[in-house]
């Protein structure tokens, strides 16, 4: 499979000074894990790899990995670990990651996470990791569930928090803003029984290993993104020194 055609333009820098290198962006869903991946993405100018994203691309194509996907994701279960990991080396294979890339919604599992250490580890020219776990509670993430829209280009709409000007349509292109099909409060619960039994050990993974923090994702969306920006500057300070 490749992911060619799904592979985004990543920008130009706004702060070239600085090496991001890889970055987890952890939590729940509806944490805030894609809003603030296309935000640091614009400041550090490196990639957001979003499997989420990467794994709707294959289904909108119809591509054996996006049949194999599609039931698993409507009812909130997760892609297994040899697909999904599979799908990720094909990314990290793209020369748009040297400077650093913003892995979204993976790893995901233990498994996911081991192998990210294993691939991570043979190449000494990769910085180590850097984990950021955002929080929110789980009525508000309900709220933003349910609330989401999202355009054809994957911008992220809120009916409550960030509303289109023109109700139903991208501010950019004008397309038809649409719901996810596992957007409803019932997959919503199941995602979150997937989230507690699988993914928070991978939190307390990256926890153990240090160059880990947790961020309060219900503030105002730029002052995550600060919280983050510096919490990713301090960390690599750290590394650096370590
Ligand atoms: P994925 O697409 O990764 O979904 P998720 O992790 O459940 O996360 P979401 O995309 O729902 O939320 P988000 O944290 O990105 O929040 P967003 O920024 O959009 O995965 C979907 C499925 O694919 C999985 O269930 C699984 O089946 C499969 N899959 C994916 N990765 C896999 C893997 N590694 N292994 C196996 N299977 C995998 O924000 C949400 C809403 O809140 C938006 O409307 C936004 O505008 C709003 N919002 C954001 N920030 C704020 C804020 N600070 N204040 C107010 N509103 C805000």
């Amino acid at each position: 499979m490749t992911n060619d055609s799904v592979v985004p333009d990543t920008p130009a820098p706004a702060d070239d000074s600085f090496l991001p290198g890889p970055v987890l962006l952890l939590g729940a869903p509806g944490v805030g894990k894609g809003t603030q991946a296309k935000l640091l993405m614009a400041e550090f100018g490196i990639p957001q790899i979003s499997t989420g994203d990467l794994l709707r691309a294959n289904i909108a194509q119809g591509t054996p990995l996006g049949k194999a996907a599609k039931s698993l994701m409507d009812q909130g279960q997760l892609v297994s670990d040899e697909l999904v990991n599979q799908m990720v080396a094909d990314r990290l294979a793209q020369p748009d990651v040297k400077r650093g890339y913003i892995l979204d919604g993976f790893p995901r599992t233990l498994n996911q996470a081991e192998w990210l250490d294993s691939v991570l580890a043979v190449d000494s020219a990769t910085l180590p990791v850097v984990a950021i776990s955002m929080v929110v509670s789980y009525d508000q993430l309900l709220h933003r569930i349910t609330g989401r829209r999202i355009s054809p280009a994957g911008r992220i709409y809120n009916v409550y928090s960030n509303p289109s000007a023109v109700p139903g349509r991208c501010d950019v292109d004008g397309t038809a803003l649409v719901q996810r099909s596992d957007d409803s409060e019932e997959v919503f619960a199941e995602r979150m029984k997937t989230f507690a039994a699988q993914t928070a050990p991978v939190i307390e993974h990256y926890r153990n290993q240090g160059r880990f923090v947790e961020v309060d994702g219900d503030q105002p969306v730029e002052q995550v993104t600060a919280e983050i920006t510096s919490a990713l500057k301090r960390l690599r300070q750290t590394a650096w020194k370590s």
